[in-house]
């Protein structure tokens, strides 16, 4: 599972980035796996941090901001750690798809505009068809698909993430405090 957006100072953050170009050998033919690595640690490619990968791989920015912008798979923007996609293609949104939608927004306060939970715990995002038209309307949460959902069923799918998501702050907190009591060091 990715890991939870931290607010990090701009040293450790670069310090991340230098332990990721360094394990692709900071060779440019490793642009796409560098990328989906920082990806993975930060949720989204920060425009600063791109700007870093193009000066360590010695390659023009225009060509780690080409392949950033190309793949849909890359995000510009911060996520948050759950992403929430749901289908708006043909056959889903003549399944309703509409009001799954809104009711997903209204439990979550966010809205075509504001896709982010304050929080950084949920993203809602519209998408073309997924591929499992007969399974519409169709939501994918985290790459777990769910078909024929209604907006009961969504809301209820939010209900146990949020729950999850409760347990895990409960038993994380000493394993976090013992973290930070111990500093990594390379
Ligand atoms: S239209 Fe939604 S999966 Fe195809």
């Amino acid at each position: 599972m990715a890991s939870m957006p931290v607010t990090v100072d701009r040293a450790e953050k670069f310090e991340k980035v230098c332990g990721i170009l360094n394990r692709f050998a900071r060779r440019p033919s490793g642009l796409i796996p560098i990328l989906q690595a920082i990806q993975h640690e930060y949720l989204y490619l920060p425009e600063e941090i791109l700007t870093y990968v193009a000066t360590s791989l010695d390659v023009p920015p225009a060509r780690v901001f080409g392949v950033a912008t190309f793949y849909a798979h890359f995000a510009l923007e911060p996520k948050g750690k759950h992403v929430i996609r749901i289908c708006d293609g043909t056959a889903c949104h003549v399944k309703q798809s509409l009001p799954v939608l809104e009711a997903l927004h209204a439990a979550l306060g966010t809205s075509e505009k504001s896709k982010t939970t304050a929080d950084m715990l949920f993203t809602v995002e519209t998408v073309a068809c997924l591929g499992a038209c007969g399974l519409a309307p169709v939501i994918v949460i985290d790459e777990q698909v769910y078909g024929q959902v209604t907006p009961e069923r969504a809301v209820g799918l939010l209900k146990e993430i949020k729950a999850q998501e409760a347990l895990l702050a409960t038993s994380s907190a000493p394993l976090a405090e013992q973290l930070s009591a111990e500093e990594c060091h390379d």
